[in-house]
């Protein structure tokens, strides 16, 4: 029998892109073979994200255009998870009667089963929160590993409930893997060739804090760090307020764990920060930052901030200018403030006008540019080490990232892929390097 074939487009964040590793393994269980091309699938997947109005519109738009598919393919199943699906539900399916079957973000487990019933013709929703540590047991494993870096889940969902956000509300209460399954993990990973593990969850470094009995987040990295075969420790996201000296201190004496972090700061105003409710002020975060630097010198910092939160004045937003400026944040995610459903931001009254908002985002970009490019510039001319990871931007090109996580990429062949290179930087861009080869690493 010809194995059927899955296409699956993956929208949102790190979380997504995770369970798009999982969602492949267990269809590929089911004869499911995944493909690129849209026109020879039979499965169609959307993984969706809803953390902003724009990103939910791109999803509808993209059903939108796949309901020509539906029409012209007998027997195609188009199926929708991740965040929209948890946040609409059955409304999908009673919306979009092309779409044939729902998955929240619980129950990936379920998909096989909701795949047969949409080959027999039977559209199903499933979308039920698992709120208890059950989850992470029906938590299907990633599947043949064969690359260089790997994701690793330690936690899933948030309890901050930022009041702009809707993550808490459809990825559900957090909760933490146990480490002895965490290190099971990275164990197999390393014996299947992994030298570098980004530790993956909403809020990392809260983990472990409501389970008895486990590590710190701090605990985990150092035990991470004594598996032979791991090189390099990664993790995202982070919390300002659950940034402790523990885990800043991991800085300074972990050699593996590398000098890169996403520490969202969202504002530099503390009016907005309250309003925000992120627990943590201006100068709190400040020192954070502070702390991270001496820990780690040239830590290379990234972070997000929102404008145009309810009720942000000007001055409000020239603190958060400033405080890019005292941070110096190697990249820098911004994002026009959205209005979302259910959430406790969505009732305040005060929204800046559109054109505004947008003026505030281009004055930010402008200076994000210029800090990016002057730290991208201190590059130049320096040596790296650099683990190779895949092929290039260009033909007999391959690529890489810095211990700091800025992408390199370096004329060399393909069996550079997998080792550890010493390249001198020879050119600067604003989101990648240009390097040439000194030395290759032995495995
Ligand atoms: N868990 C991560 C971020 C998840 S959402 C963290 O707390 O750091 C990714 C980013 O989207 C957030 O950091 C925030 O900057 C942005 N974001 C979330 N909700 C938003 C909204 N309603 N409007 C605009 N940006 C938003
Ligand atoms: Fe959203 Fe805040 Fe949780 Fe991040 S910490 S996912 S911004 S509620
Ligand atoms: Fe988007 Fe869901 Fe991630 S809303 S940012 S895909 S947790």
């Amino acid at each position: 029998m010809t194995k059927k074939r899955l296409y699956i487009e993956t929208f949102g964040c790190q979380m997504n892109v995770n369970d798009t590793e999982r969602i492949v393994a267990m269809l590929a269980d089911i004869d499911y073979l995944s493909t690129d091309a849209v026109s020879e699938a039979d499965l169609i997947l959307l993984n969706t994200c809803s953390v902003r109005g724009g990103a939910e519109e791109k999803v509808y738009r993209r059903l939108e255009n796949l309901r020509v598919f539906k029409r012209s393919k007998q027997g195609l199943v188009i199926g929708v998870g991740g965040c929209v699906a948890q946040q609409e539900g059955d409304e999908l399916l009673r919306k979009l009667p092309w779409v044939d079957l729902v998955f929240g973000t619980h129950n990936l487990h379920l998909l096989p089963d909701l795949v047969r019933a949409a080959e027999n013709g039977e559209r199903r929703c499933e979308t039920s929160f698992i709120d208890n540590e059950q989850r992470l047991d029906l938590f299907p494993p990633v599947g043949g590993v064969s690359r260089h870096s790997s994701f690793v889940t330690v936690m899933q969902g948030c309890d901050n409930f930022c009041s702009y956000c809707i993550v808490p509300y459809v990825r559900g209460r957090e909760i933490s893997r146990r480490s002895g399954e965490i290190i099971e993990e990275v164990e197999r990973l390393s014996a299947a060739g992994v030298q570098e593990v980004v530790l993956l969850g909403q809020n990392v470094n809260s983990y472990g804090l409501k389970t008895e009995g486990e590590p710190s987040f701090a605990g985990l990295i150092r035990r991470i760090a004594a598996i032979d075969g791991i090189r390099r420790i990664r993790f995202t996201t982070s919390h300002p307020k659950d940034m402790s000296a523990e885990l800043i201190a991991c800085f300074s004496d972990v050699p593996k764990l590398c000098g890169q972090v996403q520490l969202p700061a969202q504002s530099g105003s503390n009016a907005v920060l309250k309003r925000m409710n992120r627990g943590y002020t201006r100068e709190q975060y400040l020192e954070r930052i502070a702390a991270l630097k001496s820990a780690r010198p040239g830590i290379a910092i990234t972070g997000d901030m929102i404008v145009g939160f309810p009720g942000e004045s000007e001055a409000d937003f020239e603190e958060t200018l400033s405080l890019m400026e005292e941070v110096r944040y190697i990249d820098l995610f911004s994002f026009v403030y959205s209005p979302r459903p259910g959430t406790k931001a969505a009732e305040l009254t005060e929204e800046i006008g559109r054109e505004e908002k947008l003026r505030r985002l281009d004055r930010l970009q402008e200076l994000q540019r210029r800090i990016t490019n002057e730290i991208q510039e201190t590059f130049r001319g320096s040596l790296q080490t650099v683990l190779i990871e895949g092929e290039g931007k260009r033909a007999g090109q391959v690529s890489g990232k810095t211990e700091s996580g800025r992408t390199v990429n370096l004329a060399g062949e393909r069996s550079l892929i997998g080792r550890f290179a010493d390249v001198r930087i020879i050119e600067v861009y604003q989101n990648s390097l240009l390097g040439e080869l000194l030395q290759c690493r032995e495995p």
